[in-house]
């Protein structure tokens, strides 16, 4: 037993008490304060904490934020003034408190409990079964880093485990090779061209070997670099006319290639079921180019979604039959996997008798489900932990009852029921948060409920605590020097149910409002945020503003130098016009296709014009 002031931390039992009282802590936030409490009065830094606690998989160091927040709530600590765990801002934490060892409880520890301390800590491990499948994209990985370039889809359904597979296995690549990841997001399918690409290119940026990254897009794919906003693609604008589509494609795999020169190159493209089709189209030049190139492509995908888009499968097959890429298609996990992953997710070895039958039964095997009914079980009361002096376990408490609903097989019915727990407020809040892409930040939120940021910011973080599916992610600064925080959803089947299950007219309206407040936020310099403004009011079908909107954002693609972009984003304008009734269509279509050859030839701006687009009504 650790003691540090009035707490005593018992790592044979995995728990933390104060005084007599027995705290009860998640695994993880667990995982990280045993790590720092025996490694006292020392500087420890992100990667180490990472690198101890989640050995094998890629884990978001955000995520250890969200853990420092709990475990200062537990501890009563103070951020600004800590008694315990101090913050080394951007380098990583230190346990301030001295730290003594209890002898009772060693004493009175049994010898199995004695190893057991022994061990480097609370692990959770790395994702269970999967050794085949990780050892395959291993095998792809050597073969590219021979010259030989592979292109890898990874399929199964929701919550099959693609992405823990991915991240798992570049977190074993370390630092071997380069990764950067692109995320499909849906509902920008169709529309926002190279949505994935550029995330991609945005990390590679800005990673350690950021600067061979730059050089060879400024080299080889200048337009690239502007498009990211890192360099004008020239001074005095002479190259700023638009290259045809081919040009921007083949200038970006050559400088891809030359970055996979010498280091391994991994692309993760997530939930390509999602993508646009410039980004398949890149995919596709990428991986049939002859060149050799130390390149390895990952893609994820949903075969039997109903929005798997046609030209994605073409693609695998295509690839396949050439031999120019592999698929690996995940299958449920067993029933012994399954138990291994109750196990990790209770942090407890010995399970009662029938729970893994019963999970396994109800979740067919789908680690997502699996975790979403173990949850379920302990929200209901029937599995509890519990136990006294130091001894304390995850029991059953009353018999499995046959779920509710009977057996829910669709993951959905699933969420839904955990979601009808919550109380109307709080599904509302949930139901905002869902009108993000990816991220949702407090503002947006409180901005729909109409309420105080801070207010909703108490109760974004207390459901952070009870929910699973719910994390705090960071926070962000707003342009009035304000920080908001922002949160994630677990998966996104989280947020698709919430989307879904709200009514269209209310949706259309907290659409709207979040995109009112965003100007607002940043009045002054709408433009660059002209793009989002654009989704939302799009989302809601306000088409006169979401059209509006994206023209000033073309315009600041103009004055980035962006030609591309900018045409595209009119494009894109263009289409949107199509839902206007006649007259306005026809008077808004004249303005952009003017505006639209100006673009392409700059010469024809009129000086006086201004760039960015006064606002319309
Ligand atoms: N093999 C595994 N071992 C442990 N946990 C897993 C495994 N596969 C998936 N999970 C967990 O299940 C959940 C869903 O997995 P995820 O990879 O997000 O699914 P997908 O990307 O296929 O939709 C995540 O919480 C993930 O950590
Ligand atoms: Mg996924």
């Amino acid at each position: 037993m650790k003691q540090f002031e009035s707490f005593g931390l018992d790592t044979s039992n995995e728990c933390l008490w104060r005084r007599d009282e027995q705290i009860t802590l998640p695994p993880k936030p667990f995982a990280v304060l045993r790590y720092l409490v025996e490694n006292p009065g020392r500087l420890v830094t992100h990667d180490e904490l990472l690198d101890a606690l989640w050995p094998e998989t890629y884990v978001q160091p955000q995520v250890l934020r969200t853990y420092m927040l709990e475990l200062r709530k537990v501890l009563e600590d103070d951020a600004k003034n800590p008694r315990f765990i101090q913050t080394l801002p951007k380098r990583g934490y230190r346990f301030v408190a001295p730290v003594t060892d209890s002898p009772a409880a060693e004493t009175s520890a049994a010898p199995e409990a004695e190893a057991q301390a022994a061990k480097p800590a609370a692990l959770p491990a790395a994702i269970v079964d999967r050794t085949n499948e990780l050892a395959r994209l291993q095998a792809h990985a050597q073969r590219a880093a021979g010259g030989h370039r592979q292109a890898v889809f990874v399929t199964g359904e929701t919550g099959i485990g693609k992405t823990a597979l991915v991240d798992a296995f570049c977190r074993q690549m370390g630092s071997t090779a380069s990764v950067a990841r692109g995320q499909c997001v849906q509902g920008l399918g169709r529309d926002e061209a190279y949505y994935p690409v550029m995330e991609a290119l945005g990390q590679l940026c800005a990673s350690s070997d950021g600067e061979l990254a730059c050089r060879a897009l400024a080299r080889l794919a200048p337009a690239w670099l502007a498009a990211l906003g890192r360099a004008p693609a020239s001074a005095d604008g002479s190259s700023a006319r638009p290259a045809p589509q081919e040009r921007l494609l083949a200038d970006l795999c050559a400088a891809l290639e030359e970055m996979a020169a010498e280091k391994l190159l991994i692309l993760v493209f997530e939930d390509l079921h999602w993508a646009d089709d410039a980004t398949v189209d890149l995919i596709s030049a990428l991986a049939r180019r002859r060149a050799p190139a130390r390149l390895l492509i990952v893609a994820t995908y949903r075969p039997h979604d109903a929005a798997s888009r046609h030209r994605v499968k073409e693609l695998k097959q295509d690839l396949l039959m050439r031999r120019l890429g592999a698929e690996i298609e995940l299958a449920a996990l067993a029933r012994p996997a399954v138990r291994q992953l109750i196990a990790r997710e209770l942090g407890q070895e010995a399970l009662p008798p029938e729970l893994g039958e019963f999970v396994h039964r109800h979740s067919e095997g789908n680690p997502l489900f699996a975790i979403a009914v173990l949850e379920h079980l302990i929200a209901q009361g029937i599995l509890a932990r519990e136990g006294a002096n130091g001894e304390s376990r995850w029991q059953q408490r009353a018999p499995f009852a046959e779920m509710e609903a009977a057996v829910p097989r669709e993951l959905a019915q699933m969420i839904e029921l955990e979601i009808e727990r919550l109380n109307e407020r709080e599904q509302r809040l949930l139901e905002a948060g869902s009108l993000m892409h990816v991220a949702f930040p407090t503002w947006a939120v409180a901005a729909t409920l109409k309420e105080d940021v801070t207010q909703t910011e108490e109760t974004c973080d207390d459901l952070a605590r009870r929910l699973h599916f719910v994390h705090r992610a960071g926070e962000d600064e707003l342009p009035d020097g304000t920080r908001s925080a922002f949160y994630v959803f677990a998966h996104e089947v989280y947020r698709e149910v919430l989307y879904r299950r709200q009514p269209p007219s209310r949706r259309a309206n907290s659409h709207i409002r979040i995109a009112e407040r965003l100007g607002r936020i940043f009045a002054g310099r709408e433009a660059t945020v002209a793009r989002e403004m654009a989704m939302h009011f799009e989302a809601a079908g306000d088409w006169q503003r979401a059209a509006s909107a994206l023209r000033a954002a073309a315009r600041h693609a103009c004055e980035r130098q962006a030609i591309a972009e900018a045409e595209e984003l009119l494009q894109r304008a263009l289409r949107i016009a199509e839902n206007l009734p006649e007259t306005e269509r026809k008077a808004l279509l004249g303005v952009m296709q003017k505006e639209l050859a100006e673009m392409r030839e700059p010469s024809a701006r009129s000086a006086s014009e201004p760039l960015v687009l006064a606002k319309k009504a």
